[in-house]
């Protein structure tokens, strides 16, 4: 999604701002530019297409400025196009940097347009620009015209202002969107993701909706929105927030799919000891919660939204309360019922999905017991908004499409199945059985990460397919959907998930012997019924291709198939999740896509 970076100090910082906007480059855009103040009207450079465009042109040019502000645009208003690209300026004087969306903008656009404003671009970005100068004519001071301006506009909306007369400040204004202040001692900066700031920054503030902020080389104040000085905290940056770059991988994605031993070692830390969860996985009114728990609803978009569909099948199964879990964006407008003494639990790897968080701002008011979100970015938006936060540790995550995320945050909705198993005093035995399984889990994920060159082989048979179909059963059907969905978003290949069972209720049509079926088979209660599922397949002359744990191999007659060490049923799919994450990213990688910003893709969909 969107970018903004800004900096203001007392040296030439526009390499700084472009070393900013380099950083927000995973989270997908299609244009990018930069402005500065310069004393004698703003300087602005926009290119389409990736940062070394803009780097390009930079380089053709002499701007340099102390106080600039950039932005990576992700298209919503008007098309991909040099126009449309942030940031906009009116009158050489302002200029400004936008994410979210406008929804008044048409008609306060009538009212520029009638007040004799010429525009440039189709976005609603340029129609804040015109306005703030608008009001400038009469209100003198930049701050005072976007506090102005602020209460004019409806939508969502994070954005940074400049104004050549006053060229030495940013105003910044936050409704929705995610706006961080970083400070350090003679610099002020500010981007929409604490990546995106300076390494050398000492602390960092999260405006809060409604707040506005000036910042200067020397200082900063945050206002609210009628102007009144306001106090937030200030936080030392994570040094998790930051990314190490690629090491020696070819790609973020296959970094990221490579890291996940570490990452599981990470998320587990401090969190088992004797088989047993600890006390200090949760707070104690969470414990409190847990104990007269009746009811859960789990809700999320993407890859999230998948670990909390594996999620249900185990807390159903073990700790037998009722779990329904919805798409976020559905939640939200389907007028949920909220059953008695029940839990909410968002899941977001960034913390910022605009879905996830409205549907946690509307349940919030909804009469749950508690909101208790799974989470990768400490401080994000849902952390800040949720009763509690169980974080998952992954560090940052920079390839738009999840990996390591989705095994952190199942392995944190494990422990809290365990957890609530232990609460409600089900099955100890049993509990204690399944916690040991989990705390394998490291090493059972390197080993899968062993049958990679098979992975590849398979990859290297199916690149040039036009569409695929992932099958699984139970628990493992929700990792045939994270399968699909890797898939496509990463190969550009029409690729859907069925329940296996499912597959003779119409995708049987489908079947032919041009069309590879991709199965994950697992020794569960399921295997026979899944074996007659796949002899469906290849009776219709389907490709079929099995993921299989070991240990069913003799009954599975397949020649196409790859063998995975038996782990156990309970984190059995954290592991199955891997190889399919291996097989997208090779067909990706065969097939010459950007695997680490897929086309049309954006990392942290930050708009509805
Ligand atoms: C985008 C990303 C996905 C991610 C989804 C949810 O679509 O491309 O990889 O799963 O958002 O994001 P969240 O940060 O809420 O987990």
């Amino acid at each position: 999604m969107c970018g903004i970076v800004g900096v203001v100090s007392k040296k030439q910082i526009v390499s700084n701002v472009i070393e900013g906007l380099k950083k927000l480059e995973y989270r997908g855009y299609d244009s990018a530019g930069v402005a500065t103040t310069t004393g004698d009207g703003i300087k602005n450079i926009r290119t389409i297409g990736k940062m070394k465009n803009l780097v390009k042109a930079l380089a053709k040019t002499s701007i340099e400025g102390s106080c600039a502000i950039g932005h990576t645009r992700w298209a919503t208003h008007g098309k991909p196009s040099l126009v449309n690209a942030h940031p906009h300026v009116s009158h050489d004087n302002i200029a400004v940097v936008h994410n979210g969306i406008i929804e008044n903008h048409l008609a306060l656009k009538s009212f520029l347009l009638n007040s004799g404003y010429n525009y440039q671009s189709d976005t609603d970005t340029e129609t804040i620009a015109h306005l703030i100068h608008n009001i400038l004519l009469s209100e003198k001071d930049l701050l005072k015209a976007c506090i102005k301006c602020m209460k004019m506009l409806h939508g969502s909306f994070a954005m940074a202002v400049i104004c050549d007369d006053m060229p030495d400040k940013i105003i910044l204004a936050k409704n929705a969107c995610p706006l961080v202040i970083g400070i350090a001692a003679n610099e002020k900066s500010v981007a929409s993701d604490v990546s995106a700031l300076p390494q050398s920054i000492e602390h960092v503030i999260y405006l809060e909706d409604g707040d506005l902020a000036e910042i200067t080389a020397n200082s900063y104040q945050i206002y609210d929105e009628s102007g009144q000085k306001v106090h937030r905290e200030k936080f030392r940056p994570h040094p998790n927030s930051f990314s190490k770059g690629k090491e020696a991988y070819d790609h973020y994605m296959q970094k990221e799919i490579y890291e996940q031993p570490k990452v599981a070692q990470l998320a587990m830390s401090g969190r088992i000891e004797n088989n047993r969860v600890t006390d200090n996985f949760i707070s104690h009114d969470l414990k409190m919660v847990l104990k007269k728990l009746e009811n859960i609803h789990i809700v999320a978009c993407g890859t999230s939204y998948h670990a909390g569909l594996v999620a249900g099948y185990w807390i159903e199964k073990l700790v037998k309360v009722s779990c329904r879990i919805d798409i976020a964006s559905e939640y939200r407008y389907r007028s949920p019922v909220v059953p008695k003494n029940a839990l909410f639990i968002t899941i977001s790897q960034s913390g910022e999905t605009a879905d996830s968080l409205a549907a946690l701002k509307f349940a919030k008011k909804s009469g749950y017991l508690f909101t208790l979100s799974v989470c990768n970015v400490d401080n994000s938006a849902i952390c800040r908004e949720s009763d509690e936060t169980l974080l998952t540790k992954a560090g940052i995550e920079i390839g738009v499409a999840s990996t390591k995320s989705l095994t952190s945050q199942l392995i944190v909705l494990g422990l809290l199945t365990l957890k609530l198993a232990e609460i409600k005093n089900i099955e100890p035995r049993i509990v204690k059985k399944m916690t040991k399984e989990l705390s394998t889990i490291s090493a059972v994920l390197s080993q899968a990460l062993h049958q990679s060159k098979k992975v590849k082989a398979l990859a290297e048979s199916i690149a040039n397919k036009d569409h695929v179909l992932f099958l699984g059963r139970g628990q493992h059907y929700p990792i045939a959907m994270e399968a699909a969905l890797k898939f496509k978003e990463i190969s550009y290949i029409h690729a859907e998930a069925y329940a296996a069972g499912e597959l003779k209720h119409g995708p049987l049509a489908l079947v032919d012997n041009n069309m590879p079926v991709i199965t994950v088979c697992p020794n569960d209660q399921l295997l026979d019924k899944l074996i007659s599922n796949i002899e469906e397949v290849k009776a219709r002359g389907g490709q079929m291709y099995v993921f299989a744990d070991k240990t069913c191999n003799s009954k599975i007659k397949n020649n196409n198939h790859i063998d995975f060490e038996n782990c156990g049923q309970f984190i059995s799919p954290i592991v199955f999740n891997v190889p399919f994450q291996l097989l997208a990213y090779y067909v990706g990688v065969i097939r010459g896509n950007d695997v680490d910003q897929p086309r049309n893709l954006a990392k942290s969909v930050t708009v509805e």
